[in-house]
């Protein structure tokens, strides 16, 4: 069987954080205590990805390589790529092809954040799980600013529309798509929209004609939060922050992920802890190693 290989996507321009986002990729600003791309990063290495691709904007590139170098003191492979115009996030399976290598992939978008129990065990099955596609939905009060599913009385899925302004249900399409070997393929043959973007939609609708597209749902006891907004990324921040106070365990900490699987040893979390002594980051992986 092939290894199923990451892909997060953490490019495009941030245009609505500006001004924010006008000198630091969006991807990399502050939730809480940690860069945004550690919680989107976390969601493949508990779904047990460890191959993974970033795709950035060529200026940013360095930024990230700077932040997480090769991976290797996360124990997982990281590799970047460059997107060098948001056309879209069916581009990404364009781009990401040769990484592929005809297998599967698990793609997250550099902005979205997971959090809730029994997260790993989903994540787990729909990296374990064989041809087609698993996507997630998860219902919003907003449901025009996503990619939305429509179903039908028996609750099979009939339809995805990216931001529909009439929404068939509350249904949203998270940001966390995992694909068979075929999606650069299908990507390939996804057609611009009226906006002038691949659509990640059109190729989910691709595996929906085919009959091989499972929505799986994220039921109300999962967090999935929004970062695209200054009073969003806020919110999503104090919500990391309220929980880490109140728990005393991190949310979206890739070392303690990485040490708990043995992909790393005590040492090597040893080498970061001492690296980030400074900061109750730091301090919390020094307290892993017992
Ligand atoms: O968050 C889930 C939603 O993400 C899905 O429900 C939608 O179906 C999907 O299209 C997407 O909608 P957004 O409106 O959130 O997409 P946005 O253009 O904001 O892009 C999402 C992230 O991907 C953002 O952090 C920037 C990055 N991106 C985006 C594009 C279009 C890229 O890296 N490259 C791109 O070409």
């Amino acid at each position: 069987m092939n290894t199923r290989r990451g892909i997060i996507l953490a490019g495009g321009t941030g245009s609505r954080l500006h001004p924010v986002t006008r000198s630091v990729s969006k991807q990399l600003l502050p939730v809480y205590d940690k860069p945004m791309i550690y919680y989107p990063l976390s969601v493949l290495m508990l779904g047990g990805v460890r191959e993974i691709a970033i795709i950035t904007t060529p200026h940013d590139q360095d930024q990230f390589q700077r932040l997480l170098g090769d991976g290797s003191h996360l124990g997982v492979e990281i590799s970047y790529l460059q997107q060098a115009e948001p056309k879209g996030l069916a581009q990404a399976y364009l781009l990401a092809e040769d990484f592929l290598a005809g297998g599967p992939s698990a793609m997250v978008l550099g902005d979205n954040i997971f959090f809730g129990h029994g997260l790993s065990q989903m994540l787990q099955e729909a990296n374990n799980s064989t041809g087609g596609g698993t996507v997630f939905g998860y219902q919003v009060a907003d449901p025009s600013r996503y990619g939305v599913v429509g179903y039908d009385k028996a609750g099979k899925v009939t339809s995805i529309v990216e931001k529909p302004s009439k929404p068939l249900s509350n249904l949203a399409v998270t940001g966390l798509y995992y694909l068979d070997e075929t999606a650069s393929e299908k990507a390939g043959r996804v057609t611009l929209s009226a906006r002038g973007e691949y659509e990640i939609t059109s190729l989910l609708e691709m595996y929906l004609n085919e009959g091989s597209l499972n929505v799986q749902r994220m039921g109300r006891g999962y967090a999935w939060l929004d970062t695209g907004t200054h009073e969003s990324l806020l919110d999503a921040g104090n919500f990391v922050r309220t929980l880490e106070k109140r728990q005393g365990v991190q949310v979206g900490c890739p070392e303690e992920i990485a040490f708990i699987r043995g992909w790393i040893s005590a040492d090597e979390l040893e080498r970061t802890a001492e690296e980030y002594s400074k900061s109750h980051y730091g301090r919390y992986l020094k307290s892993l190693i017992v």
